[in-house]
């Protein structure tokens, strides 16, 4: 497929949004703008044209007919780790016969037990999985993706991690940002000397980091069981001064402060939030920090569900995510993530359809080139049969909808 093409007769094109909406909120959420009939005029991978059939001019390029097609804007992931070594098939067992996610982590399982097993494998190996779980992803929609280390644990690994970020940006079709999520789990042996590991990441990790230009983004698991606020400060004091925007994992577990630091040091997002009370969502209604719901994680470990109705019904913007991984989510379908959103997290389908594009974009910082159809922005669309309505799309629970995806970098 080229670079320049034609879309004609698209029965329905939907998520058109001006160039100056860098998210939508509140009661915005609901609301979808979109065209029948249209078509879309794509040239160097970029949106240069759109509108009614009427309207389509006449021009010697590759046209491709979508008569009793949709067309609508690629998934945005702005939270996944998708680099790792293995499933964790043993804890989902575990997890039926009745123990806590919480409780096996502190056994020793959940992210210790993935780091284990991904410090065993080289660079390549990591990258040949996570290259093959990025393709399917794309096959399933998204032409953007975020990704976090966090399952090395060690200098040696988590560098290593980063560097198939890196490979897996240059590599891919699609748009991907790097997360340093160092700061995941503590290692055992820094079990009861928090600070030596803290040190290791500040001293050690963000300097290589720095130099090989290996992140965009700075992560940290601040939650009940993981890391402290305090703890969480250090990380990203540092962090900033080397250039990298927070995104943190917050309010999971427990009321503990992930919100209000994510908001004091002006977070791009604040991932999880299943348990988020008034007192979080004034503070991120003071803020530019976007919310992320992650439905698949809820559904998995059978935790409560991010209340995102209460959070639009404030006024307030929510994006979601997948958070694709071996330990809480293995899911990297948004199909799916956007069925779970409307049933458990009350998200009407249009308000999922706008957290799955503008505001997922938003989350992973690059709303000005993705997650609408707007002339200038990249042009990275899903092709689909056509539906009676945008409501029966997460209706068909788990199916993939995308017939053919185009993606621009
Ligand atoms: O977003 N909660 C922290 N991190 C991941 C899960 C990591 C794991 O269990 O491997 C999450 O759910
Ligand atoms: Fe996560």
């Amino acid at each position: 497929m080229s670079d320049n093409y034609l879309l004609t007769n698209i029965a329905h094109l939907i998520g058109i949004l001006g160039p100056e909406v860098s998210k939508l909120k509140g009661r915005e959420m609901d609301g979808l703008e979109s065209i029948h009939n249209a078509f879309v005029l794509v040239r160097n991978g970029i949106i240069v044209d759109y509108g009614s059939m009427d309207k389509c001019p006449t021009l010697e390029i590759e046209t491709i007919d979508l008569s009793n097609k949709w067309v609508m804007p690629a998934f945005v992931d702005s939270h996944t780790h998708l680099v790792f070594a293995a499933p964790r098939h043993n804890e989902y067992v575990m997890r039926i016969n009745g123990k806590t996610y919480a409780e096996i982590a502190a056994d020793g399982g959940g992210i210790l037990n993935s780091a284990k097993k991904l410090q065993a494998l080289t660079e390549d190996q990591l990258f040949d999985m996570a290259y093959a779980h990025s393709c399917k992803a794309i096959q399933a929609g998204t032409a953007a993706l975020e990704i976090k280390s966090g399952y090395g644990l060690t200098t040696d690994s988590e560098i290593k991690m980063l560097r198939v970020i890196k490979r897996l940006k240059e590599t891919l079709p699609i748009t991907v940002k790097a997360t340093f999520l160092g700061a995941h789990a503590f290692p055992l042996e820094f079990k009861e000397n928090h600070q030596g590991y803290i040190n290791l990441i500040i001293n050690e990790m963000l300097p290589i980091i720095s130099r090989e230009n290996l992140a965009d983004f700075i992560d940290v698991f601040c939650d009940e069981g993981f890391y402290s606020v305090e703890e969480t400060k250090q990380i990203l004091a540092a962090a900033i001064k080397i250039g990298l925007k927070p995104k943190i994992h917050g309010n999971e577990l427990g009321l503990t402060g992930g919100v209000q630091v994510a908001v004091e040091f002006n977070a791009l997002s604040v991932d999880h939030l299943e348990h988020i009370g008034d007192e979080e969502i004034n503070c991120l209604k003071e803020s530019m920090t976007m919310p992320v719901a992650l439905p698949g994680s809820s559904f998995f470990l059978k935790i409560p569900y991010t209340p995102a109705r209460k959070i639009i019904d404030v006024g307030l913007p929510i994006a979601l995510a997948s958070d694709f991984n071996p330990g809480s989510s293995p899911n990297y379908n948004m199909w799916f993530v956007w069925s779970l959103a409307c049933l458990y997290n009350g998200m009407t389908p249009t308000e999922g359809f706008n957290a799955l594009t503008i505001n997922a974009a938003c989350a992973m910082g690059i709303h000005q080139t993705h997650g609408s159809i707007t002339i200038g922005k990249k042009a990275n669309l899903i092709v689909t049969r056509s539906f009676e309505h945008i409501n029966e799309m997460p209706y068909w629970f788990t199916q993939n909808h995308v017939e053919q995806i185009f993606t621009s970098k």
